[in-house]
Parts: structure tokens; sequence; C-alpha cells
């Protein structure tokens, strides 16, 4: 048993997304989130450039003394994790877009994925594909410009509506009736996507099966917080504090640190 907290980072605010789903179903665990912010996107950065940012972010979340790591980013988990699984000593959960039960539930044959250039690119990613497309329609589309704009607050823009028509266009015309988001940035977009796909297309993140993941590795590991006391969920941003504060609905403190 444990009351050191769960690290938790991401290229910036998205990772927030599992960091929901984590504290809906574990709610006595104690939490440091770290958005990185100043080097979002993380999407166009080169495979060493984001080993590196991921380095330095899993080492400060040990200096501050977690008991676990969650990878809240795609990108990072997709480029990264296998390093950082291989470097340090601490259990490590990462996130994926959620393909398989994508690929199992499909009745049309066709299912979307919306996730970053890093991420589609991936070897990760292509292990996983290659695993569950066959006989596939899969639509595989860069979110160029979305995580930016999350970032600047701006999730209800009518620029990231345009952004959004404009994916979403060739997944219709191939007859998606799944469409997966592959980066965390993206759930915050579901209530305008909800408006822009027909009824019948589902989304799928993956924010509860990391949140399920974490809670059984915490178990095996002998590391859940037994105690029923109001946790600390502590966030620091290297960039701009208030638009985490708005996503968090002022909910947890959230704190100004240069990393
Ligand atoms: N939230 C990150 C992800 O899940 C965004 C990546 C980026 O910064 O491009 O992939």
């Amino acid at each position: 048993m444990s009351n050191k907290p769960i690290g938790i980072f991401d290229s910036g605010i998205g990772g927030t997304s599992i960091f929901n789903e984590i504290h809906a179903l574990l709610p006595h665990e104690n939490s440091i989130y770290l958005a990185d912010s100043k080097n979002a996107p993380y999407g166009y950065k080169s495979k060493d450039e984001v080993i590196a940012l991921s380095i330095k972010n899993t080492e400060l979340l040990l200096e501050k003394n977690c008991k676990l790591i969650v990878v809240a980013c795609n990108t990072a988990t997709t480029i990264a994790i296998s390093y950082l699984r291989e470097t340090y000593d601490v259990p490590l959960i990462g996130i994926e877009p959620a393909i398989k039960p994508a690929a199992l539930n499909t009745q049309t044959k066709a299912i979307g994925i919306l996730a970053t250039k890093g991420t589609l690119s991936s070897e990760l990613f292509h292990k996983t594909t290659d695993l569950y497309s066959n006989g596939l329609k899969l639509i595989e589309q860069v979110g160029e410009g979305i995580v930016p704009l999350v970032e600047a607050g701006q999730t209800n823009s009518d620029e990231m509506k345009a952004l959004l028509e404009t994916y979403i266009q060739p997944m219709l015309k191939a007859n998606i009736d799944y469409l997966v988001l592959g980066c965390t940035h993206y759930p915050y977009l579901i209530p305008m996507l909800l408006q822009l796909l027909p009824n019948h297309v589902k989304i799928i993140d993956s924010g509860l099966a990391v949140a399920k993941q974490t809670k059984s590795v915490l178990e095996q590991h002998n590391l859940l917080n037994d105690t029923t006391r109001t946790p600390q969920n502590n966030f620091f941003s290297n960039g701009n504090v208030n638009v985490l504060k708005t996503i968090l609905d002022a909910k947890f403190p959230v704190s100004y640190l240069d990393f």
C-alpha cells in the first residue's frame, strides 16, 4: 500500500482527459500531472526529441517520488515507452489508439483513426494495425492543427469545426462506423464530433482502458492507496496555466513550473 502519487505526463493539457478517468476510478489516489505545453505538439518532433522529452518528464516525476507513471500521450507512448521501460525501474502505463475494439465490432468494415503524425508513423502503431486490420479499411488521418488549438483553449472554435469537418470527410465517404481518437487531446472534441458525425458512427478513445490498467498494475504491485482521505491532485504546466485551469474546471490546484 502506498500514498505516493501517481505521475502523469503529456505534451500538454490533453492528458487531463486520462487523469479524469483515473481520478473517477481511483478517487483516493494522489497524483502529479505535468503538462509539457511549452514543447507541444510532440506529434511533429523527431523520434529522438520525443524520447528526450519523455525522459525529462519521467525523471521529474521520479524526483517527485511517483510510484507509477502514466504516459498520457499516444505520441510519447508509441515512440518512447519501450525506452522508458528499459531504463526506469517504475511501472509505466502507456496509451495507444483503441484499434482492437473498433476492429472487433465494426459492421461496415471501415474504421477512421484520427491521431498525430508521430503516432500514425510509429512502429508500435503499425504493429497494432497489422494485428487487427485484416480485411478492414483503415482511414488514417493526421489531426494537423488540432493540438495547438486545444492548447490555446479553442476547443469549440469555428476553426476547430472547419478542421474536423475536413478530417472526417474521407472517413464518411469510406462509410466508417467507428472513429478511433488516437490522441489524448481529442476527447475534448467529442461534443463537436457528435454534432458532425451521423448517429451510427461510434467514437472510441482509450481513457477508461488506461484507468483500468493503472488500477490493475497498482494492485499487482501492492501500490494502491488504501486511505480514504481527500487526495492531493497537483498540476504543473510550463505553458499557459489558465488554459489548464479552465480545462480542469478550476477543480484542482495548477502551478507554473519551468521544466
Ligand atoms: N496528447 C498527445 C497525444 O496523445 C498530443 C501529441 C502532440 O503533442 O502532438 O498524442
